[in-house]
């Protein structure tokens, strides 16, 4: 007999060999493109820590709009950098506010491209906290008021889909907040409106780029007390089974690549749709290295993204998602 039998190299003897037997695929069907919405016309700002990713005014948007849907991507996420921030984040629920406006046109342009509306007030409001924020009389302490931001939320999320968010995305990690945003959706007539949950989104270094572009970084403290210790996974358990019960009907895991364990661990626990989030610092690093020659950025991200697909994400919002579907429509 002559060994070895058993030869797994086999089914790896070609290309078309190769294309048979895979087990994960990656298409730009998959991927969701994060676009940054900005008052003012004529702007069309490339982010300093985000190479490629630009702030977008109204007037600039359709061709990028139109270059989305073209390449095949069907969704965008939409996050508005307001000129005029506040305590209780106004700009966030305005009926003509930057996000609202923006998906109005969007639907307008092309109706069947879905807007997906992060539902949050950290952009806007003047502390950059997600919510409201109190002050312990006792302690002094200031940290977000739960219940009280979780109706500003609400009137958030119900604001974006009357102006025709396809999809509410609440990234605010407030308790409760898919329970009060699902309720104030259907008493607004949108029960049909789903929402996409940043049901487990860790207290992160790799938001650092995001904050610059969004200019969304708090001005005093941390988000330690709403957003999850990176230490934690049976937590992450709680948090997404929180948000089943209260309605979600997708699930985050926010960021993607040092949380491979949580994308396989929400996959395998729940029936519903798994969102990986491959975040901005997870962006800059690769753009970083790609410029300096030290990397093949297309292979890198190619891989990364199937990897993310192979752990369990169905979905996957990414800034990389029009370079990924031309490299992929390139294959
Ligand atoms: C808003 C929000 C953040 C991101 C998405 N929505 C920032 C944060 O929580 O600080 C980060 C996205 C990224 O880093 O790409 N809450």
């Amino acid at each position: 007999m002559s060994f070895p039998i058993t030869r797994n190299r086999r089914l790896r003897t070609s290309a078309a060999l190769r294309s048979i037997v895979r087990e994960t695929r990656l298409t730009a069907h998959d991927l969701i493109y994060p676009i940054f919405v900005t008052e003012g016309s004529g702007v069309r700002e490339e982010i300093v820590s985000m190479p490629g990713v630009y702030h977008l005014s109204i007037d600039l948007l359709e061709a990028e709009i139109r270059e989305v849907a073209e390449l095949g991507i069907q969704a965008v996420l939409l996050f508005g950098v307001p000129d005029h921030k506040d305590e209780v984040g106004s700009e966030a629920y305005g009926n003509n506010s930057i996000v609202q406006r923006a998906t109005r046109k969007i639907k307008e342009w092309q109706p069947d491209l879905l807007v997906v509306a992060d539902t949050c007030l950290c952009q806007f409001t003047s502390h950059g906290h997600c919510g409201i924020v109190r002050q312990d009389e006792s302690t002094g302490r200031a940290d977000v008021d739960n219940d009280a931001s979780l109706a500003l939320l609400v009137k958030t999320a119900v604001s974006q889909a009357q102006a025709g968010a396809d999809i509410i995305a609440p990234s605010n990690m407030m308790d409760g907040f898919v329970q009060a945003i699902r309720t104030g959706l259907d008493d607004a007539g949108f029960e049909h409106v789903p929402i996409m949950s940043y049901s487990v989104k860790y207290a992160s270094a790799f938001y650092g780029p995001f904050r610059d572009a969004a200019h969304s970084a708090p001005q005093f403290g941390d988000r330690k007390t709403y957003q999850m210790d990176p230490a934690n996974v049976r937590e992450a358990l709680r948090e997404a089974e929180s948000d089943v019960v209260e309605g979600a009907d997708m699930l985050m895991v926010k960021p993607a690549l040092a949380y491979m364990d949580v994308i396989r661990l929400l996959k395998e626990q729940f029936d519903l749709p798994v969102v990986a989030y491959n975040v901005s610092a997870e962006y800059s690093m690769v753009k970083a290295a790609a410029r300096q020659g030290w990397l093949d950025e297309k292979a890198i991200v190619l891989e990364t993204l199937l990897g993310m697909k192979r752990a369990g994400a169905d979905i996957i919002i990414t800034y990389f998602a029009k370079d990924a579907a031309r490299w992929l429509q390139e294959r």
